[in-house]
C-alpha cells in the first residue's frame, strides 16, 4: 500500500491529484504537505475532509525539521508540486522561487533519499526548454535554455533531481507538461482570469500583440501523466505531456469572449510581459510510447466544462478575489 507524499497539494494541480488519486486507487493513502502560501487553499481539499486515507501536514518545504518529519513518518513516495508558479511573480521578486523551487527541491531530495523513499517525482514544466519559433517542438533531449527567473529556478530543481539520479542512484522521474487549464486554478492565470474577469463585465490584459503561443492541456490528462510517471516510468527518466492543443492568446481570448457572450470592447492590449516566450509546443511521443498515456479532454469539452466550474464556484473564486487581490498586471499598472 503506497504512502503519497504529495507536495502542494493545496495549490491548482497537485488538488486535482490528490483528488484523482485517491478516487482512482482505493489503496493509496496521501499525505498533503503545503505551505499554503497565497496559492494555496485548503478550500481546494474540502470534499476530501474526513477521507481516512488522506492526511493534511501544513509546513514549508524550505524547513528542513519539517521536510524530515513528514518524508519520515513512513512515506513510500513522494510527487513534488510544490513551487511558487507564476511567471510575472518570478519577474516581480525571484527571491521567493529560488527558496522554494530550488532550495525546496533540494530539502525534499535529501529527506527521500534518507528515509529510502522509493521513487521520487518531479513535477517541472515545458518552459525550462526556453522558446521555440514558428515550428518545432520541444522534446526530452531540448536543451534547458530558461527564460524567466520562474523557469531558471525549475530548470535548476530539475538539475538537482538529475545529479541526485547520477549521484546516488536515486529513483526519481522527472514530468514536463505544457499550460494546464481546468478547476481550482489561481485566477492570475490566463484563462482563470480573464474567465473571473469577463464573468463580472470587467476588461482582460492581452500582452504586447498576443501572438504569443502555449499548448493547453487539462489538468486531468497532466495529473494521469504523473501518474503514469510515477508507477510506470524508467528511473531517471524525463517525460514530456501536452495537449496537442497550440493556440495564440489572442485567439485564446476571443474564443473566451464569444464563450461568454461579451464584446471584443474588453480586450485591453497592455504592455508586454518582460523576456515573453513566444511558443511552447510539446512533443509527448515518448509519454504515449513508453507509458501508454494520451491525453483524453479535448480542449473545447474541457474548456466548457471549466467555465461551468467557475460559474459554479463563484465563492470560491470570491474568496481569492476579495482579498484585495488584484490580476498581476493591475497591481503593477494600475486598474485596466
Ligand atoms: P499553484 O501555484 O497553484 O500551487 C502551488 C502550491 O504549492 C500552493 O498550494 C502553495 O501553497 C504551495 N507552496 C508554494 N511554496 C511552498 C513552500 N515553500 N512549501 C510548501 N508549499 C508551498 O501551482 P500549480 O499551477 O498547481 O503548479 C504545480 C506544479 O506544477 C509546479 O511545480 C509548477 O511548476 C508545475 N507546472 C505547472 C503548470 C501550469 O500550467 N500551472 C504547467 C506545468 C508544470
Ligand atoms: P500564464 O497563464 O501566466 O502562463 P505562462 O506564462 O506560464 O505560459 O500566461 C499564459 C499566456 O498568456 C502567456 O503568453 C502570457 C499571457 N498572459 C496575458 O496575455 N495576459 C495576462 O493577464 C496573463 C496572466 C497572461
Amino acid at each position: 500500500m503506497p504512502t503519497v507524499l504529495v507536495t502542494g497539494g493545496a495549490g491548482f494541480i497537485g488538488s486535482n491529484f490528490v483528488r484523482h488519486l485517491l478516487a482512482t486507487d482505493p489503496q493509496a493513502r496521501v499525505v498533503t504537505l503545503d505551505s499554503l502560501t497565497y496559492a494555496g487553499n485548503l478550500a481546494n481539499l474540502a470534499d476530501l475532509a474526513g477521507n481516512p486515507r488522506h492526511t493534511f501536514v501544513k509546513a514549508d518545504i524550505t524547513d528542513r525539521a519539517a521536510v524530515r518529519a513528514a518524508v519520515g513518518a513512513g512515506v513510500t513516495d513522494l510527487i513534488h508540486f510544490a513551487a511558487e508558479s507564476h511567471v510575472d511573480r518570478s519577474i516581480q521578486d525571484s527571491g521567493p522561487f529560488v527558496r522554494t523551487n530550488v532550495l525546496g527541491t533540494q530539502l525534499l531530495l535529501d529527506a527521500a533519499r534518507e528515509f529510502g523513499v522509493k521513487r521520487y517525482v518531479q513535477v517541472s514544466t515545458d518552459e525550462v526548454y526556453g522558446t521555440l519559433g514558428p515550428t518545432g517542438l520541444f522534446t526530452e533531449e531540448t536543451p534547458l535554455q530558461p527564460n524567466s527567473p520562474y523557469s531558471a529556478s525549475k530548470a535548476a530543481a530539475d538539475l538537482l533531481v538529475r545529479a541526485y539520479h547520477h549521484t546516488f542512484g536515486m529513483d526519481v522521474v522527472t514530468t514536463r507538461c505544457s499550460n494546464n487549464y481546468g478547476p481550482y486554478q489561481f485566477p492570475e492565470k490566463l484563462i482563470p482570469l480573464f474567465l473571473t474577469n469577463l464573468m463580472n463585465d470587467e476588461p482582460v490584459p492581452v500582452y504586447g500583440d498576443g501572438m504569443q503561443i502555449r499548448d493547453w492541456i487539462h489538468v486531468l490528462d497532466h495529473c494521469r501523466g504523473v501518474e503514469a510517471a510515477w508507477r510506470k516510468g524508467k528511473a531517471g527518466e524525463v517525460y514530456n505531456f501536452g495537449g496537442r492543443c497550440e493556440m495564440p492568446n489572442l485567439e485564446l481570448t476571443k474564443l473566451l469572449l464569444r464563450l461568454l457572450g461579451k464584446p471584443e470592447t474588453l480586450i485591453r492590449y497592455v504592455k508586454d510581459r518582460p523576456g515573453h516566450d513566444r511558443r511552447y509546443a510539446i512533443d509527448c511521443s515518448k509519454a504515449e510510447r513508453e507509458l501508454g498515456w494520451v491525453p483524453q479532454v479535448p480542449f473545447d469539452r474541457g474548456l466548457a466544462e471549466t467555465i461551468a466550474w467557475y460559474r459554479a464556484n463563484a465563492a470560491w473564486v470570491a474568496g481569492i478575489k476579495n482579498k484585495d487581490y488584484l490580476g498581476y498586471y493591475e497591481k503593477q499598472y494600475g486598474k485596466l
